[in-house]
């Protein structure tokens, strides 16, 4: 049985108290801390840089996942490795060439990731696999927490299990993840799964008391 792995993402978090965030889901059993990056470009957003992911770094224990929403991506990248991420995620829509960008991520000596949005074919990732250490299948269009899961994906899990073989790949979802979604895509081959507000609703009345029940829950 594959193990699976919760990574709550800190975009649903008290923006004014990271540290303490971080602290209060490892305490619960969060597996990885999700860190969303986004440029208000390749996503109508705007989140955190370099600097913010370094703050982060030091009240992270687990494995500080990053998850980068912005394009062109490649010239950031070695500033999200020296801020500390253990792995570095990039979209394949992010630019001419994912190749390039998964070669530079591995270059830093960092684990390696690449996404998919929701209407991308899976052929995309056809010629990255061999040097992905994580395809993560997006089951929201990026941008936003608290959106609803896009079903259509599940297949896409299921397709991108059986084209992973045997190979020691994570398959990571991200995108409206809660106890009703989750049983689905872990079923289908999922084993990262990324919740948001799933994990840090309820978070103002007893935060590190609410945010185990909620991981529990998934
Ligand atoms: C979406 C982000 C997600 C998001 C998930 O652009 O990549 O990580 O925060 O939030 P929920 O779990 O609330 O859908
Ligand atoms: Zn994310």
């Amino acid at each position: 049985d594959r193990k699976i792995r919760i990574a709550p993402s800190i975009l649903s978090a008290d923006f004014a108290d990271f540290g303490r965030e971080i602290r209060a889901i490892e305490a619960e059993g969060a597996d990885w801390v999700h860190v969303d990056v986004m440029d208000g470009h390749f996503v109508p957003n705007l989140t955190f840089g370099p600097p913010a992911v370094k703050a982060f770094r030091p009240h992270v224990t687990t494995f500080m996942d990053v998850h980068l929403m912005i394009a062109p991506v490649d010239a950031y990248i070695e500033a999200y490795a020296e801020a500390g991420a253990d792995m570095i995620t990039a979209h394949v829509e992010a630019g001419p060439h994912p190749h390039r960008t998964l070669q530079a991520i591995r270059a830093t000596g960092k684990k390696a990731g690449i996404a998919l949005n929701p209407g991308t074919p899976l052929e995309a990732v056809d010629y990255l696999l061999d040097l992905c250490d994580m395809v993560l299948v997006m089951t929201v269009n990026p941008g936003f927490g608290g959106q609803k899961f896009i079903h259509s994906q599940i297949d896409k899990i299921a397709r991108l299990r059986g084209m992973i073989g045997d190979r020691p790949i994570h398959i990571q979802v991200d995108g409206g993840i809660d106890p009703k979604t989750a049983p689905l895509v872990a079923k289908a081959g999922a084993d990262v799964l990324v919740a948001g507000s799933a994990v840090f609703r309820g978070g103002s009345v007893d935060r590190q008391q609410v945010y185990g029940e909620n991981i529990r829950a998934i």
